[in-house]
């Protein structure tokens, strides 16, 4: 089956995740803005159109909301919403029961936390509600992670903020190991598959702590660099602890 998938605001989430459906059959309509990133998509994938906001959404069966969230409660009133069509929102800041009101006559609306790897596949996709269109458009190649509640949901949008801090992380000691071999490229490579070798496609439970058990020799070069960086696991703790308001979660007791 083949749907119309419309996006609204055609930024960097929204390019990931048109460039995952090239060649899937689907007809993709893009908002005009960003003007660069959808004319890039138009030359680069046939099957997408650029459109007014008006016309993506009065023609979406399915239509992913990638608009920053003060953008969208100025742009979603008056826009022709229909009863029948699935709106998912990738948008932090913005809750279902917003939504319920901006989207009306829509009812089917759920919110998802794609990353820029869903353009090659292998992303993790909380969604609550859980979304049958959503399998159907990226299941086959990323993990389709059906939520209990919004904040269940939420709570994997605080989450999702630590990539930038352990990509940092690798960063620096990439650098760290370039500064004696003179190769920075190397150095990045290195780092980039040590890591990903503990890693799977398809996760196993218990594989982390497995892995960490793996790598708690004692004095081991692993857990003498750990036990001097847990400092950080406090400050971790207190940053995730700090999206609690603005996400909706429960001030305390601890998860
Ligand atoms: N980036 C990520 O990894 C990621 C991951 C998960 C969720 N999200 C969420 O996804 C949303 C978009 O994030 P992003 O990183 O893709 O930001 P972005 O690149 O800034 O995309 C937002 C897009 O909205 C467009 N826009 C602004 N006004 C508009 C209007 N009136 N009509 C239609 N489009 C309009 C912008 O166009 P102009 O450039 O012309 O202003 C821009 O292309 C945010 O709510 C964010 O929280 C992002």
């Amino acid at each position: 089956m083949t749907y119309t998938i419309g996006f609204l605001g055609t930024g960097n989430i929204a390019a990931d995740m048109a460039r995952a459906l090239n060649g899937s059959g689907h007809k993709i309509l893009v908002s005009q803005r960003n003007a660069k990133t959808a004319a890039a998509l138009a030359a680069a994938m046939p099957e997408v159109t650029i459109a007014p906001n008006e016309t993506v959404v009065a023609n979406a069966d399915i239509l992913f909301l990638c608009l920053l969230a003060r953008t969208a409660a100025q742009v979603l009133p008056g826009l022709p919403f229909r009863a029948d069509q699935t709106v998912i929102s990738v948008m932090v800041d913005m809750p279902l029961a917003r939504l319920r009101s901006l989207c009306a006559p829509a009812t089917d609306i759920v919110l998802t936390i794609p990353l820029p790897p869903i353009a090659q596949g292998g992303c993790p996709l909380p969604v609550f509600p859980d979304c049958p269109a959503l399998h159907r458009l990226f299941g086959d190649r990323n993990l389709i992670l059906p939520q209990p509640s919004e904040t269940a949901l939420n709570a994997h949008l605080a989450a999702s903020a630590i990539c930038a801090t352990l990509l940092d992380q690798m960063m620096t000691t990439a650098d760290w190991l370039a500064a004696f071999t003179g190769d920075d490229d190397a150095a990045q490579a290195y780092v980039a598959a040590m890591i990903r070798g503990y890693l799977s496609d398809r996760p196993r439970p218990g594989a982390l702590p497995a892995a960490l058990r793996g790598l708690s020799t004692e004095g081991g070069l692993n857990a003498t660099l750990r036990a001097a960086m847990a400092p950080a696991k406090d400050s971790l703790r207190n940053g995730l602890d700090g999206f609690r308001p603005r996400l909706g979660l429960p001030l305390g007791p601890e998860p």
